[in-house]
């Protein structure tokens, strides 16, 4: 998976990289959202540093230093009643148990999800939402998460990340609808996405 990912990138002319003291945050523009560029430049490594979240930062392969965009990812847990039973259990034999559990299922969440303005509209979405899926995998492979959550604010954005990535809408948490993908439905997709020509 790591070297289909890698390669994935390279044919992209792209990287990948955590985020740390020398990327140039300073001009990053998301052009949308102020508190997003702001939480960028100047929360992002301390809340990394804590080991709140990880920082991704998707860079030019030949500018390591210059974000096109980045993503976080933290830790986090869903509540089964948040989740629509047809989607607790990837596999149907193990419904029984799945289904009554009631502990909360383990999860990742996607806190940060930002492109600079200048590389919107472009398809560049899809290509950091893999990224995100490949990270994603990877945590689930290590430490087992069963979905991958995001929390919205902006109705558009529940269009967004339901119509282009299917994520499925699970409710109203704080006034933030809060939508989420089963990682076995996140697997497939990234394994869709990452075969080579
Ligand atoms: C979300 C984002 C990465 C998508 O980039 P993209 O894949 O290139 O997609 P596009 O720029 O084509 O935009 C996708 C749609 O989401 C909408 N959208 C994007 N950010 C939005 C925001 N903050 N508020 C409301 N709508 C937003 C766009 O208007 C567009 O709607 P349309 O399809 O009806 O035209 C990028 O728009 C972005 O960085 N937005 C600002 C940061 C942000 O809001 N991130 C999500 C927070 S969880």
């Amino acid at each position: 998976m790591t070297d289909r990912f890698s390669a994935f990138l390279a044919g992209a002319g792209l990287q990948l990289r955590r985020m740390d003291d020398e990327h140039l945050v300073d001009f990053f523009d998301c052009g949308r959202d102020a508190g997003m560029d702001k939480w960028f430049c100047q929360t992002a490594m301390k809340w990394q540093r804590e080991d709140m979240c990880a920082v991704w930062v998707l860079s030019p392969a030949d500018n390591a230093t210059d974000p096109l965009g980045f993503f976080t990812l933290s830790a986090h847990q869903v509540i089964p009643g948040n989740v629509d039973k047809c989607h607790r259990a990837a596999d149907a034999s193990n419904k029984s148990w799945v289904n009554n559990l009631r502990q909360p299922f383990p999860a990742q969440l996607l806190g940060k999800f930002a492109l600079d303005g200048s590389q919107q509209g472009k398809g560049l979405g899809a290509i950091l939402m893999t990224c995100v899926y490949a990270k994603h995998v990877e945590a689930a492979d290590v430490a087992g998460a069963k979905f991958l959550v995001v929390d919205v604010r902006e109705d558009d954005l529940v269009t967004y990340y339901s119509e282009r990535f299917g994520f499925e809408r699970s409710g109203l948490i704080d006034e933030m609808a809060q939508m989420y993908r089963p990682t076995w439905v996140v697997r497939e997709d990234l394994n869709e996405a990452l075969k080579l020509p």
